[in-house]
């Protein structure tokens, strides 16, 4: 008889096992989580005795809030001129293709539907809010509009988390001439114009001068927004667009142009101050100084040119003009025509904000949008709170803050529902302790009414709002990224291709629902097996 095979390796066996739990468990839960976003529960309908809270946006803040609210404690009403939320991390991957936009978009009717009660949206944009009257004033902007497209929403209590817009400084031109980048239309402008202006250098007869224009891509602001979009589009150019349109090779060209034009803009942010000292006139102000050198130097390998000093005064249809400060302080003025210019200047106050802010007295030192307390109320009201890109606060105006943000007033707003019940409960109980008949029901109350105050006064110890920030990422092409990482009470600075991979991974468990997860998945895929789509819409 053969002697029995010696068992070499049992763990490798056990790790086979795990691997199959692992898959299948995994699948499993995916397949679950599907079937529950196809398949929500009844809703409960709110009563008419629940305060009516307003909330004005469907971005960062007013999502988080949503995600975490025991919407059955109010009469919830969401208003907002887009009825999606949008993954703004992953926006400038659209502007080339390499993701498609409804891949990071997520109706929000599928957010709303999920919650135990039910939540009204009004897709409209809030003109006015009249805080002394207690009602916003709503406008649907949309193309097609019923009899009724202007009304009123009063309020019990009101959550202002409508971001902010584009700042242009009111350089002549800008709005006229250039491309954002904040919102889905900006980045399909953006794609389009791209192969407009590579179909167009391939014109006819096209002549030099002008091939060399139309394929002078210009970013104009060294903040995150810009410094990804110029990575991207380098990308675009290097793996895509010269393999299909080879004549196109030596003239496309990239410069990232950048000049903070004072202190204030974007070094409001206390503890990176001493940084911004250093880092004056150079790209990605929010990073640590290494990885602001390693980011120019990837730049300089890729060939996009950064030309740093180089504040733009005036734009026009083909060209942007810019004061370039010198090595010894001189400063003259420089012309540059450009195909596609994308201005990423940072944030301005919305008109409504800006509004609102004009009628409250506390308000008139405030620049940057509406001031807030500890409590994210805003100064000078008592039943108004603001968040994310459209308040003031300490902190940078960033998709983590206003996330935070939004999930503490959810804590905030459940426990003052929670307050109110126990508050009912504890006086209740109390007349019933002073009209109680004998000892023994007595004792018991008072244990209930002792019990229902312990409640009460824990969950009234809610602190002020404090942000935890986990670091800063941003993807600068060629496959590398940079992240500014907290870590253990300090910071982790890294740049390069695992840096990338973590990247992707961050932003990929960030998605919103395991369907954006999916999309993205394959949408990078997609790009990398098929190479991006260069047909013009
Ligand atoms: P938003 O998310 O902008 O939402 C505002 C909402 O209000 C929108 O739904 C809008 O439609 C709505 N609204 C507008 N006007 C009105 C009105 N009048 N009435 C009612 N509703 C209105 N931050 C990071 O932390 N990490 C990143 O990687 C990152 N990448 C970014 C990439 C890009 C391209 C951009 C533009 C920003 C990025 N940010 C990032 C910043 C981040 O997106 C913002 O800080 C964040 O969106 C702010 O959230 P918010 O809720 O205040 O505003
Ligand atoms: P920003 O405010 O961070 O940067 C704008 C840049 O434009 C500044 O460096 C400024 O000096 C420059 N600028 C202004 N006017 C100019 C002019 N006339 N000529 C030349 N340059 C000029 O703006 P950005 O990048 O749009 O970011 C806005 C907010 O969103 C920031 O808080 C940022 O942190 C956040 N964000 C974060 C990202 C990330 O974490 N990966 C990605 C994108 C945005």
């Amino acid at each position: 008889a053969e002697p029995p095979k010696k068992k070499r390796f049992p763990f490798l066996r056990w790790a086979r096992r795990l691997t199959y739990v692992y898959v299948v468990g995994g699948a499993v839960f995916l397949a679950y989580q599907i079937y529950d976003l196809r398949h929500p529960s009844d809703q409960q309908e709110p009563g008419p005795d629940k305060k009516t809270l307003v909330v004005l946006g469907s971005g960062w803040g007013a999502v988080s809030l949503l995600k975490k609210l025991d919407t059955e404690n109010y009469n919830v009403v969401v208003i907002s001129p887009r009825n999606f939320f949008l993954f703004t991390p992953l926006l400038p991957s659209c502007t080339t293709g390499t993701i498609e936009h409804r891949s990071i978009m997520e109706p929000l009717r599928n957010i709303l539907r999920h919650k135990k009660a039910a939540v009204k949206f009004y897709e409209a944009e809030a003109t006015k809010i009249d805080h002394e009257k207690k009602v916003v004033h709503i406008s649907d902007d949309s193309d097609i509009k019923g009899d009724i497209s202007q009304t009123e929403v009063p309020y019990d209590m009101l959550v202002v988390a409508v971001g902010a817009t584009n700042a242009t400084f009111g350089i002549p031109g800008v709005r006229e001439h250039s491309c954002f980048l904040k919102e889905v239309g900006d980045a399909q402008a953006i794609r389009k114009k791209i192969m407009d202006c590579v179909e167009t250098a391939t014109f006819k007869d096209q002549s030099p001068e002008e091939i060399e224009r139309l394929l002078h891509m210009v970013v104009v602001g060294g903040g995150p927004t810009g410094v990804e979009f110029a990575g991207e589009l380098q990308d675009f150019f290097e793996e895509d667009l010269k393999k299909w349109i080879p004549e196109i090779t030596d003239k496309f060209h990239v410069t990232l142009v950048e000049a903070l034009p004072n202190v204030r803009n974007t070094c409001w942010i206390p503890e990176v101050l001493g940084r911004i000292a250093d880092n004056c006139f150079k790209v990605l102000p929010m990073f640590s100084k290494t990885l602001i050198d390693y980011t120019e130097k990837v730049f300089n390998d890729e060939k996009i040119t950064v030309r740093t000093k180089t504040m733009v005064k005036k734009v026009t249809d083909k060209t942007i003009e810019a004061e370039v400060t010198r090595p010894d302080g001189s400063k003259s003025l420089e012309i540059m025509p450009y195909g596609l210019l994308v201005w990423a200047t940072g944030n301005a106050i919305r008109p409504v904000v800006r509004d609102l802010m004009s009628r409250i007295p506390a308000q008139k030192n405030s620049r940057r949008g509406l001031a807030v307390n500890e409590y994210l109320v805003v100064d000078g009201t008592e039943n108004i709170w603001a968040l994310g890109d459209c308040s003031s606060t300490k902190y940078a105006p960033t998709a983590q803050v206003a996330s935070q943000e939004g999930a503490f007033l959810a804590r905030l707003f459940n426990s003052m529902a929670k307050t109110q019940i126990l508050e009912e409960e504890l006086n209740r109980l109390s007349e019933l302790k002073v009209a109680a008949s004998d000892q023994e029901e007595y004792t018991r109350l008072e244990a209930q009414v002792q019990a229902r105050g312990k409640q009460l006064g824990r969950v009234k110890q809610m602190g002020a709002f404090e942000y935890t920030h986990q670091g800063s990422l941003a993807y600068i092409g060629s496959d590398r990224a940079v992240a500014d990482i907290s870590w253990l009470n300090g910071n982790f600075a890294t740049g390069g291709g695992l840096t990338y991979l973590f990247w992707r991974s961050a932003y990929l468990s960030m998605c919103f629902s395991t369907r954006n997860r999916i999309l993205v998945v394959v949408d990078w895929l997609k790009a990398k097996i098929f190479g991006r789509d260069v047909s013009r819409e």
